[in-house]
């Protein structure tokens, strides 16, 4: 059933031709309860990995907006991912975060489910429901589910195109990030556990400024002063010094119209490996050969380095150490934020040891730089729900119209637009996206909200 759009939002809320953006979407309940029908209910949205559920019968507890989901591998293999809600009055039939089952028992009446999410018994099926309880029709909730190379998304919608095709021009920067560090294709395995916790504010602050904020480094202008990466100088980066001492351009990469992100470095030449693992020499060594076995390997291609960015609606992947960060919405004013980090499943244990000491100093609750970035998100959230300060809008106006086609190597993933140095055009994107599914036109002019009182009404499907 669809939502009732007869009292649907005043004003301009994406105003692209003019980089203006509303505080409202960041805030407004209605707004909030719209995104979970038409995004969350629709897009594809990434729940974990193989590795964490590498065994038959393996399961792990996963997100999908604000429901929780059961992602397993059933006694034959196969993946699949259900919605943790009893058919019966809603209780959560799994409610432990992982482990290893051939059936989940709600733990209300004891209605089980079998892993492949059959409801295989029923307490008094005969003395209570007289035998004509039909449980072929009363099993677990089940959403179409597709690993990208081990990495697992899922969707509730049938009409939403197939993976591959939502994924569009994306395929190439997302092929990049699921590379070993040696270019070729291979087993990465989550470590640690999920790390999770919450934050004040709205889950865009998040996915729009992995998507392609390249210029808050202010905000962690103290974390840069001290040793944080591996490569022993200052910084966070493992990739600080080979950017100060080569040539690159930095890229902002939108997919449009799908509105998935990348950002990354172009070097203009190839460059010599520089040493970046400083604390060991088994680590230095693996890190160094897998350089050179990507360069032979890859060609002109390796001079692509990929930073990361936001696969619409609400998964960022981050390369360095990998990365998945989700930005789960917990109504329109809490994020909770899952994110797991992977290591090449054949790498030494001194490899995986520096990148999980160094995942740990640098990133979740304890790590110093994205508490820098809880404190913005929090704070700019806090800034959108002023009584005065949300009449006026953002301003998302960066690098309006100096946007380049394809530019400036044209193997770099099908229509893609790029800027050297910094630029919004990632978030113009990604909210141009965000408009379309919320049907909302993304480009008109300004309008006085006071002449616009009766709202937009949409057409119902
Ligand atoms: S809620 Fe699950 S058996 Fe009743
Ligand atoms: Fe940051």
């Amino acid at each position: 059933m669809r939502i009732d759009n007869t009292r649907r939002y005043t004003g301009d809320l994406v105003n692209l031709s003019q980089g203006l953006i509303s505080r409202d979407i960041f805030t407004a309940q209605d707004i909030y309860d719209d995104e979970l029908e038409r995004i969350f209910a629709r897009s594809w949205l990434f729940v974990g990995h193989e590795s964490q559920v590498p065994e038959r019968e393996d399961y792990i507890l996963s997100r999908m907006g604000e429901e929780s989901v059961i992602f397993n591998r059933d006694r034959n293999g196969k993946l699949h991912v259900f919605l943790n809600n009893c058919r019966h009055r809603g209780m959560r039939v799994c409610r432990y975060d992982k482990g290893n089952s051939r059936k989940f028992m709600c733990p209300f009446h004891a209605w089980t489910f079998s892993d492949l999410g059959e409801l295989i018994a029923v307490p008094k099926l005969d003395t209570g429901y007289h035998n004509e309880l039909d449980r072929s029709q009363w099993g677990l909730i089940e959403a179409r589910v597709y690993s990208y190379r081990g990495y697992v998304f899922a969707c509730w919608d049938a009409d939403t195109p197939d993976f591959e095709s939502y994924l569009g021009d994306l395929r190439f920067y997302l092929d990049d990030y699921c590379e070993l560090p040696d270019g070729s294709y291979g087993e990465w395995e989550a470590f640690g556990g999920i790390m999770k916790w919450k934050m004040p504010c709205n889950w865009k602050f998040g996915a729009e400024n992995f998507s392609g904020d390249y210029y808050h480094n202010p905000s962690h202008a103290s974390v840069d002063q001290v040793i944080l990466s591996p490569a022993g100088s200052k910084g966070r980066h493992t990739y600080d010094d080979v950017t100060k001492a080569r040539e690159a351009w930095k890229l902002n990469i939108c997919i449009t119209p799908e509105g998935h992100t990348s950002r990354g470095q172009l070097f203009k030449d190839d460059y010599d490996y520089l040493p970046t693992y400083q604390e060991m020499a088994v680590v230095e060594d693996y890190f160094r050969d897998c350089y050179a076995r990507r360069q032979e390997k890859l060609g002109e291609k390796a001079r692509w380095f990929g930073h990361g960015g936001t696969i619409f609606p609400n998964v960022s992947y981050s390369n360095g150490v990998q990365s998945m960060g989700t930005w789960h919405p917990s109504g329109p004013h809490e994020t909770e934020t899952w994110r797991i980090f992977l290591a090449p499943k054949a790498a030494p244990d001194e490899v995986k040891n520096v990148l999980r000491h160094y995942v740990i100093r640098y990133q979740g609750p304890s790590g110093l730089t994205e508490q820098d970035d809880m404190e913005n998100w929090g704070s700019s959230h806090e800034g959108s729900r002023g009584t005065i300060a949300r009449r006026y809008d953002y301003h998302y106006g960066m690098g309006m119209g100096y946007e380049q086609k394809a530019w400036p190597a044209t193997w770099l993933g099908g229509e893609v637009y790029a800027t050297e140095d910094v630029s919004e055009q990632n978030q113009r994107a990604y909210y141009t996206r965000w408009a379309a599914d919320m049907d909302i036109p993304p480009n008109i002019d300004r309008i006085d909200p006071a002449k616009t009182a009766t709202k937009t009404t949409l057409a119902a499907e």
